[in-house]
């Protein structure tokens, strides 16, 4: 609890700046806003009722088991999921229009040992790189010196922001985990994104390595005013860092502050089983006695929330 005492006063300090960014923008909207929405994949119904609000500028940890549909949430805001009901719109305009102005790092595939492209090469990518239907910015098909030294100066600076000029140099496949997730970071970075959606980039990293990332995401939040969402499984190496934080569990989410989310009384109200969240002495958070999300492989949970909830979960 105290490690993270003096959260208040920064995130009151990053709100303002991020309202400012925004008002300084082209307009003073919310970063996100979804609005009663609700999803389907496969005929199945994920998440429904869902209402979130998240301000320029903010940072914020969307969490959950694995299955409750935080990846879904990201495709969703990305345009590349529609809504069954409901509304939502990223950076004050309908999901898919801002691609252009989005960071986003998908869930993680490692690289091979044998994969021969530089760390150079993944992040210029991003700048280049058609990857999930944007229209190529700066006029990159055919450019020319000016561009050129343009996108060199870009892929630069993102690599310095990251820390990641000792090794950018090196095949991907050589690099450690933790300096692979810098260098895909700097991809994300590259095209000076207003809003990072980053899935799971702490996954598969160790202790130090997850502190370090979450601290790089932090520093880029404040100092680029970038809106940061970012999936992860463990809240506890977010926790110095967080403005607020969504769960999503049992078709549903919940947002708020860490004190007000992860509680035993709202764990336990969202999943709708008792949940216990025990606070250790250092600050860390375990939440004990959450269900499975409903997976692919049990169609219904017997035991969960989907009775109390019946609702929710109608296919
Ligand atoms: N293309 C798809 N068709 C049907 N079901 C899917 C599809 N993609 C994901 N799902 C299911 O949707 C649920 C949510 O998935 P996902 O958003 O990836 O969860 P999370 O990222 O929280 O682990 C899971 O039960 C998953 O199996
Ligand atoms: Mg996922």
């Amino acid at each position: 609890m105290d490690a993270h005492g003096d959260r208040g006063g920064a995130a009151a300090a990053a709100a303002a700046v991020g309202a400012g960014a925004g008002a300084a923008g082209a307009d003073g909207d919310a970063a996100i806003e979804l609005s009663d929405a609700a999803v389907a994949l496969g005929g199945r119904r994920i998440w429904s009722e869902v209402s979130l609000h998240v301000e320029r500028g903010e940072f914020v940890a969307l969490l959950g088991a694995n299955g409750s549909g935080k990846s879904t949430l990201l495709k969703v805001l990305l345009g590349a999921l529609s809504l069954q009901s409901g509304s939502a719109s990223v950076l004050g305009r309908a999901p898919g229009r801002a691609s252009n102005e989005i960071g986003y790092l998908p869930q993680r595939r490692a690289f091979e040992q044998g994969v021969r492209l530089r760390g150079i090469d993944i992040v210029r990518l991003g700048l280049d790189g058609d990857r999930w239907g944007v229209p190529l910015p700066l006029g990159l098909t055919r450019p020319g010196r000016r561009e050129r030294a343009g996108a060199r100066a870009r892929v630069a600076q993102a690599i310095a922001m990251v820390g990641a000029g000792e090794y950018a140099g090196r095949a991907i496949g050589e690099c450690s985990g933790g300096e692979q997730q810098r260098l895909l970071i700097a991809q994300a970075l590259v095209r000076r994104p207003q809003l990072f959606l980053l899935d799971e980039p702490l996954d598969s990293l160790d202790l130090p390595n997850q502190a370090a990332v979450a601290a790089l995401v932090h520093q880029i939040c404040r100092e680029a005013g970038v809106t940061v969402l970012l999936v992860a499984h463990d809240v506890n190496p977010l926790l110095p860092y967080l403005d607020r934080v969504i769960y999503l569990a049992a078709g549903r989410a919940v947002q708020g502050s860490v004190e007000q989310v992860i509680t035993s009384e709202s764990l336990s109200s969202l999943y709708g089983v008792p949940v216990e969240v025990l606070s250790a002495s250092d600050g860390r958070l375990v939440v004990v006695g959450q269900p499975e999300a409903p997976a692919h492989h049990h169609d219904r949970h017997d035991h969960g929330g989907a009775h109390h909830r019946a609702h929710a979960d109608a296919r």
